[in-house]
């Protein structure tokens, strides 16, 4: 069998997962990690040393030129996933692109529209549709335990918990919490719901907390920060309402900065038969006119690791036709219409149809 030869653009923090992804593909005999890209030089010298990446490119135009690649990775920050996907693809690879897709919808439909020029699969890393809790409420919502879905939640709330750098530069990041977060859990309750058509969004944004909070020195993720390269000018948190086309309605709420607890995030899921909680997978549902609970076998968690391994296998199937594609480029483009419509609301006051 031909080994995919596989390319990464973009070599920070979340580049090792798809990195992990890749390398067990390598062991199997299907891949081969040919070459990476990043526009910082050191930085991709470190990364490419310590996984054995001999080809190494500061510009992605030329890694494509160059090495014939079958798929790749985008992984850099939200304001240059257009242009490096749209190289990728016209490069003639398969390519996934990490969520956000784009910074708003226009750049979404020019990458889709790029795919579908090039005949190329494009993947949006909507990695939590690959967890082993997702499978399981995939499940029991088509062997229809829910009944009619009509009602959710998406929740990702964290009491201080902006990655800091780039991630508080709306020029990097198209936005704060909900574009980072919510997108998370706004895509995983839309497709567990059957994926409907959004109609319209009404969404409200803060940012009384800011920039002291989300500075404080707090470091949990492995994104470089140096200190007053980015201004943090994104919001501390959002929520907002979306209406589908089939009467779900969705509530979402997305922070990075709130005065809570602890941090939380689910997704609960209502319906005519049943409702659940991913955080507990606890189903409550009815029998002979009684409430009863019922929490199904199997992996109940959401594992970063072992997801972004599924994610990767899954796009490698997919580019080669083997399984369709889990979390198509379509998705990613409705997502970014919610974004852009919760965004405008927030500005508005007032409710913003989708179409
Ligand atoms: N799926 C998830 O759970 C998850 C988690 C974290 C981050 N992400 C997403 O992954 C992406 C990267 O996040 P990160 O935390 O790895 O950020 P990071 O800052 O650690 O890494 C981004 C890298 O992209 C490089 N880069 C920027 N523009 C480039 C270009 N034109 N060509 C080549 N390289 C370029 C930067 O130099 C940097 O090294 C973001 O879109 C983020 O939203 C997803």
């Amino acid at each position: 069998m031909k080994k995919i030869r596989v390319g990464i653009i973009g070599t920070g923090g979340i580049s090792h997962c798809h990195m992990s992804g890749y390398k067990q593909l390598e062991a199997e005999g299907r891949a081969e990690i040919v070459a990476c890209c990043d526009i910082d030089g050191a930085k991709l010298n470190a990364y490419c040393d310590k996984y054995g990446v001999a080809k190494r490119y500061t510009d992605c135009r030329e890694m494509m030129k160059n090495e014939q690649l079958d798929c790749v990775s985008v992984c850099t920050w939200n304001s240059a996933h257009k242009d490096c996907t749209i190289a990728a693809l016209e490069g003639g690879a398969n390519v996934i692109c990490e969520k956000p897709m784009a910074m708003n919808a226009k750049e979404a439909e020019e990458m889709l529209a790029a795919a579908k020029k090039a005949g190329k699969l494009l993947q949006v890393g909507f990695v939590r549709r690959f967890g082993e809790d997702a499978d399981m409420v995939k499940k029991l919502v088509d062997d229809g335990v829910f009944g009619d879905i009509y009602y959710a939640k998406a929740t990702y709330l964290r009491q201080n918990g902006c990655p800091g750098g780039w991630f508080g530069d709306r020029a990097f990041s198209g936005g704060g919490p909900l574009i980072d977060l919510g997108v998370h859990v706004i895509d995983l309750t839309r497709y567990l719901a059957g994926s409907p058509k959004p109609v319209s969004a009404y969404g409200v944004t803060y940012d009384n907390l800011g920039p002291d909070r989300a500075n404080s020195g707090k470091k949990a993720w492995d994104i470089e920060v140096k200190p007053g390269e980015h201004p943090y000018n994104v919001e501390d948190i959002c929520v907002a309402m979306v209406r589908f086309d089939n009467g779900f309605t969705l509530s979402v709420e997305a922070s990075f900065n709130l005065n809570i607890k602890g941090d939380i995030g689910d997704v609960q899921l209502f319906g005519t038969k049943a409702g659940t909680s991913m955080n507990d997978m606890n189903v409550l549902t009815t029998k002979d006119g009684k409430f009863i609970t019922f929490t199904p076998e199997g992996e109940h968690s959401f594992r970063f690791g072992p997801a972004f391994v599924e994610e990767i296998k899954g796009f490698v199937d997919a580019s080669e036709g083997l399984v369709p594609c889990k979390a198509p480029a379509e998705d990613g483009v409705w997502l970014m219409k919610i974004i852009d419509a919760i965004y405008e609301s927030a500005k508005t006051g007032k409710s913003v149809e989708i179409k």
